[in-house]
């Protein structure tokens, strides 16, 4: 029997402080470990955490300040560790065979490691540590990043049972636009998960030994669950005041794509005031009646809950949805008379250059589909390989990327934010706008984007973040110089 929604208040999860600080670096550490966490009622669900908690805890970074996080492998398997948004100099990525081993690994790391798909790929062994200390620069504008699991073959399962946690930046241009902050800058990351009758995560893998990636046929689309989680917790609540939150909606799902909604809608509409996506604030607020969300997608909204009379029960629903899935949480407009409120929208928010697509040194074409008669996905026909790039691209130079798709691929791009400039030959649709690093593909459509590769050379990944497409080999590498 599932929970009933609505019973249970909306975590938040801690800002992580760091172990020690500098004049230029911010460190911490962070523990995976397994965790028993009470997710349903009365049950208790044994997850892979990032420091016993999730989501794990929120990381906090001012632009331009380095941060370094050490992790440590407590769990049975070995693990990668991705920022996702994050403009990441290779070492740290997280590309997907540099693994840390687990504290203590036994034989059965060692078959772990011997059983990898690619383990014939230079780096594979060599790249293993039993902890692992990720430097990021930093050097990039205010985002909603998320920081999860990345492992070769075996990130669905990963982020599933629980390793993905926020990652905020902050910096000066945001700061000056006064939006709503504190505890009314909320991020929430949106998961669907499905749960066997003990309540553990039940998550259709192949081999749960982690020894060959990927989920049996039936799954081949993805691995859907039939319980909305919203920072851990099923169909939360939130009491709000009648006042502006800023809202960083988070898609962390490994498949499911989302067409969030208030309802009812604020009178007049447009309740979703979009001022930010994956790679931070928009040039312009864009108000949304609905937002359609994919895998790995940021939508950074303000909702000002001062347009609902008092006392309103407002559903944020999701409709993709049927039956369970179709409600996500709620918002509790509270009765007592608010507080002035100090924050703002304002009516610009930053500036975004114009994509230059005609000084493109570049334009490569990447077709996303599953190879016909094999269990496979695939990019140019061709299953991931460590190592053997699709593109090598010039830093310092835009390139024009045009993706073509087959079925629904949100397209993910490492190292650099893009600006999406066409969609099947027309204008970018409604949820393009702004800095992307991840963009939602329909089945049959062709979607073109401009980026400019800066700062770092080295091998990084263009993928779809479908988890189990990501698994199940729809990953390629681009070689940066
Ligand atoms: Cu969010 Cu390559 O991943
Ligand atoms: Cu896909």
């Amino acid at each position: 029997p599932l929970p009933r929604p609505y019973t249970v208040p909306l975590p938040v999860p801690s800002v992580l402080t760091p172990a020690h600080s500098s004049g230029t670096t911010d460190a911490y550490e962070i523990i995976q470990q397994t965790a028993r966490l009470r997710i349903l009622p009365g049950l208790e669900t044994t997850a892979w955490t990032y420091g016993g908690s999730f989501p794990g805890p929120t990381l906090v970074s001012c632009s331009g300040r380095r941060t370094v996080v050490r992790h440590r492998n407590g769990l049975p398997h070995p693990t990668v560790v991705h920022l996702h948004g994050g403009h990441t100099p290779y070492g740290s990525d997280g590309y997907p065979t540099a693994l840390i081993l687990p504290q203590g690994g036994t034989a059965s790391h060692a078959d772990a490691m011997a059983g990898m798909p690619m383990s014939g790929a230079a780096g594979s062994r060599d790249e293993a540590v039993v902890e692992r200390t990720y430097t990021y620069p930093m050097e990039q504008r205010a985002a909603t990043l998320w920081y999860h699991d990345h492992r070769m073959g075996f990130t669905g399962p990963n982020v599933w049972h629980g390793l993905a946690g926020f990652h905020l930046v902050h910096d000066d241009e945001e700061e000056a636009l006064h939006l709503p902050r504190g505890g009314r800058d909320i991020p929430l990351m949106i998961a669907d998960r499905a749960f066997a009758a003990d309540g553990s995560f039940r998550y259709p893998a192949l081999d749960p030994a982690q020894h060959t990636p990927g989920v049996s046929d039936p799954y081949m689309d993805g691995v859907l669950g039939d319980v909305l989680l919203v920072n851990g917790a099923p169909w939360p609540v939130l009491e709000t005041q009648r006042l502006r939150y800023r809202l960083r909606l988070l898609n962390a799902s490994n498949a499911r794509r989302y067409r969030l909604a208030l309802d009812p809608p604020p009178p007049g509409g447009g309740g979703l005031v979009q001022i930010g996506g994956d790679g931070g604030l928009l040039e312009r607020p864009l108000a949304h009646d609905a937002l359609d969300i994919a895998p790995a997608e940021r939508f950074d909204v303000i909702v000002d809950f001062s347009r609902y009379r008092p006392g309103t029960r407002v559903r944020l629903v999701n409709r993709l949805g049927s039956g369970s899935t179709a409600d996500v949480m709620r918002f509790d407009v509270s009765t007592a008379r608010p507080p002035a409120d100090d924050s703002r929208i304002p009516e610009r928010l930053s500036a975004i250059p114009a994509p230059r697509p005609e000084r493109a040194a570049a334009t490569r074409t990447f077709h996303f589909q599953r190879r016909a008669g094999s269990a496979g996905w695939t990019i140019n026909g061709s299953p991931y390989e460590p190592g053997s790039p699709l593109a090598t691209v010039q830093l310092g130079t835009t390139e024009l990327w045009r993706f073509v798709t087959d079925f629904h691929h949100p397209v993910h791009l490492h190292l650099n934010h893009f600006q999406v400039i066409a969609r099947n030959g027309r204008s970018p649709g409604p949820y393009d706008a702004g800095w992307k690093d991840t963009v939602d593909m329909h089945p049959a459509e062709s979607v073109e984007i401009v980026t400019r590769f800066t700062d770092y050379p080295g091998r990084f990944l263009l993928h779809c973040h479908n988890l189990e497409h990501e698994d199940m080999a729809m990953m390629a590498d681009f070689v940066a110089e």
